[in-house]
């Protein structure tokens, strides 16, 4: 089992440094939420269900930190909490699912009221999110025969989910009903989610996996090694469209003309109606430095222009199915997905 991404304990928010792994496991306690939103920036905490899992508690414990006792006031702090949280990463859509949530519970006579309601609310979302994950899992192991290998992107394992995984839950479940399966990994430039967690986490599951740059995916594709390619997702559009870690368009393309099958697996929070495609999602930028260095090692000349847009969109007629809590979802995508999520 991999140790727990996310706890909150004793009013208090536990989270395992992303930052650090698989070097250190470095436990920190957030006790305010200007840390909290830090580590979702720093991507201490990262992987869309667990940025939205995260900022529910760090809402929870900016309005514990509200000493007014004038209501409208209170709601106004809290607003500005909220607000700072949706400034901190803008794809996910799991965050803003979280805000409107929070949003939505603060209710109640006095602040300390609406402080309480709060805190149950962020575990509500919580235990949400890791029942919607094992439940998908459970669901999309089908689509994972015996003796599979499959290739993932980035990290949308436990600790992404603050649950039991996305894609790679899908994986530990088709283990679980006793079918051998093994794994190739992106190593996910620039900032390695795969190389370092997604090889961590399978690692301590017992599932074979192997590491490989980003840029080999498509040989192993052509060499009829990979029987289908599963990844998470950061927001998926009315109409299927995923966007998801950067890379993730280039490995569809290449699943499309090697005829491997190309799954996405992501919790109904994952899942935006109000965009009609992917062409409305928010792309995060990120600092260069990502890119010209890695852990903080130059890798390029100073000085080097560098871009480091986070994710891309896959258009929806690269994916075979998309996974959910609530089924699995194919072409026509636009019609699943609002019967599933309305
Ligand atoms: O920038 P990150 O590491 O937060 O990006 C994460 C991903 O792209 C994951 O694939 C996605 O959030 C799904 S996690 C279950």
């Amino acid at each position: 089992m991999t140790a727990k991404g996310i706890e909150w304990l004793d009013g208090k928010l536990r989270i395992l440094d992303q930052s650090r792994l698989p070097w250190e496991q470095i436990f920190i306690d957030l006790d305010n939420y200007h840390d909290v939103v830090l580590a979702i920036k720093e991507m201490r905490v990262r992987g869309a269900p667990a940025i939205g899992v995260a900022a529910a508690y760090g809402i929870a414990l900016g309005a514990s930190s509200i000493k007014t006792t004038n209501r409208n006031e209170f709601l106004a702090q809290l607003n500005q909490v909220m607000q700072t949280f949706a400034a901190s990463r803008p794809t996910a859509v799991n965050l803003f699912e979280a805000i409107d949530r929070m949003k939505k519970a603060a209710r109640g006579d006095d602040g300390a009221e609406i402080k309480r309601a709060l805190v149950n609310e962020a575990k509500q979302i919580h235990r949400g999110e890791t029942a919607a994950t094992v439940k998908l899992s459970r669901l999309g192991a089908e689509l994972v025969k015996d003796g599979f290998t499959v290739l993932t992107h980035c990290n949308a394992g436990a600790l992404a989910t603050a649950g039991y995984g996305t894609a790679l839950g899908v994986i530990k479940a088709a283990k679980e009903q006793g079918k051998e399966v093994s794994v190739f990994a992106t190593e996910t430039r620039p900032l390695l989610q795969g190389a370092r967690l997604t090889t961590w986490e399978l690692m301590q599951e017992g599932i074979p996996v192997t590491l490989i740059t980003d840029s080999m995916a498509g040989y192993f594709m052509h060499q009829k090694r990979i029987d289908c390619v599963l990844v998470g997702a950061d927001r998926i559009a009315a109409d299927g469209d995923v966007a998801n870690k950067i890379g993730t368009y280039t490995l569809a393309v290449l699943a499309k003309e090697s005829k491997v099958p190309f799954y996405v697996a992501a919790p109904t929070s994952t899942i935006d109606l109000s965009l009609s495609s992917g062409a409305g999602i928010p792309i995060e930028e990120r600092d260069p430095e990502e890119v010209s260095h890695i852990q903080g090692v130059p890798i390029a000349p100073e000085g080097i222009r560098a871009a480091n847009p986070a994710f891309d969109v896959t258009p929806h007629h690269y994916v075979s199915a998309i996974v959910t809590e609530k089924g699995i979802v194919r072409e026509p995508y636009a019609e699943g997905l609002t019967k599933i999520v309305s």
